[in-house]
């Protein structure tokens, strides 16, 4: 299986040439003048932003909304959920503007194989944290993956996000590519749906499907919500499918897509929107 991509522009090798400049496209003019009711903005919702600046909790929040203490750009605000760009829009409560700092940020990675996700190494081996080198900082890594395997890595300086994303509880789509060995039985994604016994317990996957057969050899695409180490290799194993690739190709709505092996990028707003909404930030 060849996962290498052809040059995409919004990829950029680690370390140097690195650009800030990757978020969406800024609001066309005329859509600003529309968007005044907040309904039809994109960006954070106002209670959110009001919370993260230390305003009071999102409950407190809100009820200073519905007392009309707080504007928007000059206008009293009296609707809840209105979307602002706290880079953008002025926001005031009782008049006074308040200042709202966000340096959290967000990076995808294409990771090659035999880089080891840590962010140093005792041992002098290639890490995750040597590519990011100082891009951010306080950036760690969510979740891991095995030194041989590739693909998408995410990296955030967001403490809460990182926790959620990699806890089991909150159940986080990830998708694999997987090159294995052997021919695929017919019901085997009926036996994984269903569920198999490993060594530490049962696995289920939310998705199977075989997406090429050639030479002895197949890709399948697996999809779980599994943290558990080594999860994808044990479990194609554990059906008589030994693994030679692993590459992860998504992570809840986040796709690798062209990203070249060795590059990252940072998130656009959307993106971010969309993984704190999946974990219920
Ligand atoms: N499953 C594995 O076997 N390895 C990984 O790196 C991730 C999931």
């Amino acid at each position: 299986m060849n996962t290498a991509t052809p040059d995409d522009e919004t990829t950029t090798a680690a370390g140097e040439g690195w650009s800030e400049d990757m978020e969406l496209a800024p609001v066309h003019p005329s859509d600003r003048e529309r968007e005044d009711t907040g309904e039809e903005r994109q960006g954070e919702r106002l209670q959110k932003v009001l919370a993260r600046a230390g305003v009071g909790s999102r409950r407190v929040s809100e009820d200073l909304i519905e007392a009309g203490r707080i504007s928007v750009n000059g206008a009293q605000v009296r609707v809840q959920g209105m979307r602002v760009d706290p880079a953008v829009d002025k926001i005031a409560v009782d008049g006074v503007r308040i200042e709202i700092r966000d340096d959290r940020v967000t990076y995808a990675m294409n990771k090659p194989p035999g880089v080891i996700t840590a962010m140093s190494d005792d041992r002098n081996r290639p890490t995750v944290g040597d590519m990011v080198g100082d891009l951010a900082k306080g950036l760690t890594h969510v979740g891991r993956l095995d030194q041989d395997t590739e693909g998408l890595l995410l990296l955030t300086n967001d403490g809460e996000l990182a926790h959620r994303l990699a806890h089991p509880s909150y159940e986080v789509r990830k998708t694999y590519l997987a090159q294995v060995s052997g021919s695929v039985p017919r019901d085997l994604a009926r036996r994984l749906r269903a569920g198999v016994q490993l060594d530490d317990g049962p696995v289920k996957v939310d998705a199977f499907r075989v997406v090429d057969t050639h030479a002895g050899q197949s890709v399948v695409e697996v999809v779980l919500h599994e943290g558990r180490k080594h999860i994808v290799r044990r479990l194609l194993a554990h059906v008589g499918l030994p693994v030679s690739r692993l590459t992860r190709t998504a992570i809840g709505p986040i796709e690798l897509r062209a990203m070249r092996s060795g590059t990252i990028r940072k998130l656009s707003r959307a993106e971010v929107g969309a993984i704190e909404e999946l974990v219920g930030l």
